[in-house]
Formats: structure tokens, sequence, C-alpha cells
């Protein structure tokens, strides 16, 4: 019986990049336009929740506009693939791995298409616009936020996270700078083969056994292909 390579992926923003979703840390990034202390802090959202919610629901408009790339499509063939058992862990806010097909994905950062409510901690799908006025469906406080975790919260499923890297044959990182903990460090914490795919080394590209460079459209699909042909 053979049993099935398990491989655990984490992707960022740059597998949304050629989807036309943007990035944070390149020369056109978010936080080139934007103080992330502003709209993704706490005390950015106690300063001025108006301004937070504009920039959530601007990203929510912009995300629901756009399509899944290539990238997307390949990791969600992979997780059918019967020789493979798929972690799919993402930073990202956006849904592009859903609507590809991809069947579980874990958000760490949670999901700009959900809302949270900072009262009672309900959770629902998240209206196309949020307001500071809006009322919470189970408590009715005016307490919505995104379900989006901000610096200086604590990431969503570290436990599981943790050990399915731990766990892998295969730790895969697409499309992220490697700037932000703790999911830089999951790297350090794989016990098997360890490869970066990114359009240029990231901060902790050294600490990978392999890497390969490229638009994540053409150097996703290639290593898929070759993993299941
Ligand atoms: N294909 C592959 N990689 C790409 C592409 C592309 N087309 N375009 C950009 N990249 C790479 C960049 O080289 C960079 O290493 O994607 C990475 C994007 O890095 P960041 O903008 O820092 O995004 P990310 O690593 O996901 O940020 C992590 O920071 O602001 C927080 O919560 C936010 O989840 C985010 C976290």
């Amino acid at each position: 019986m053979i049993t099935a390579m398990k491989i655990a992926i984490l992707t960022g923003a740059g597998i949304s990049a050629e989807s036309g979703l943007g990035t944070f840390r390149d020369e056109d990034g978010l936080w080139t336009k934007y103080d992330l202390n502003d709209v993704a802090t706490p005390e950015g959202f106690g300063r001025n929740p108006a301004l937070v919610h504009d920039f959530y629901n601007a990203r929510r408009a912009n995300c629901q506009g756009a399509t899944p790339n290539a990238a997307h499509d390949a990791l969600a063939q992979l997780a059918r693939s019967p020789n493979h058992e798929l972690t799919l862990i993402t930073q990202n806010i956006d849904d592009l791995h859903e609507r590809a097909g991809s069947p579980r994905v874990i958000h760490m950062h949670g999901e700009l298409m959900r809302a949270l409510c900072g009262t009672c901690d309900a959770r629902w799908d998240a209206p196309a616009i949020m307001a500071p006025h809006d009322h919470c469906p189970q408590c009715q406080q005016t307490a919505t936020r995104p379900d989006v975790v901000w610096f200086g919260e604590m990431p969503y499923f570290m436990d599981d996270i943790t050990v399915a890297v731990a766990r892998a044959d295969l730790f895969v990182a697409i499309g992220t700078s490697a700037e932000v903990y703790p999911a830089a460090g999951l790297v350090e914490l794989a016990q098997g083969d360890t490869l970066e795919l990114n359009l240029a080394p990231s901060a902790q590209a050294n600490a990978f056994d392999a890497r390969r460079f490229g638009p994540a459209t053409q150097v996703v699909p290639q290593w898929v292909a070759e993993l299941t042909s």
C-alpha cells in the first residue's frame, strides 16, 4: 500500500498578483499606498472604523472582480491527486483558492468575505459594503469588523498549521516575501523537504532546500505537472 505524499503549502499575495489583486510589499504594493497602522491594526480600527471599512470594502470589490489564475487552478488540481495529501494554508484573505476549487483552505489571516462581531464573536458572510453603524446579526451591537487578522492579533488555526507543516513530507511556500511571522517561521518547523516558489528570493529563501523563481502562473503549474505526472 503506497501512502500518499503529505504536502503542506503556504501561499501569500504573490499567488494572487496575476489575478490583479496586487501584493503588499512590491513597488506598487498596498503598503506603499496605505499606512498599515491605519487600516490593518485594532488601534487603527478604533481610531477610524469608517476608513478601515472603506479599505476592506474596496479590496472586497476588487476581489469579486478578479478571477483565479493558473496557479490557483494547479493547486486545486493537486488537491484532487490520489497520491498526495495536501494541506493548503494561505496568508491571503481573498477567496480565489476556493473559487479555483481547492476543497479545504486554511485562512490564517482570516477572510475578506467574512464578517466578525467584536463583541460576541459571531461570524457571518460579509456584505459587499460594511460600515461602522452596521449591527451584529446575533447581538445587535454596532461592533462589526471584517473577519481579518490584523497586526498584533493572533493568526487563526496555528495548532493545525504547525502540525501539518511538521508532519509534511514536503513544505512549499508560494508567493510570499516571508516578512511576517508566524507564517515566515513555518519553514523552520518543516521536518521534510522544503521548496520556495516565488517571483524573487524571499527573506527566508536560504532556509529552503530548493527554490524556483518566476511568475506563479508559470512556476506553479509546471511544478504540479512534474509532481503528478
Ligand atoms: N508570482 C509569484 N510571486 C510573486 C508574484 C508573481 N506574479 N508577484 C509578486 N510575487 C512575490 C513577491 O516577490 C513577494 O515575495 O510575492 C511576494 C509578496 O510579498 P508580500 O507583498 O509581502 O505579501 P505576503 O508575503 O503575502 O504578506 C504577508 O503581510 O501585510 C501582511 O497580512 C498581510 O498576509 C499578508 C502578510
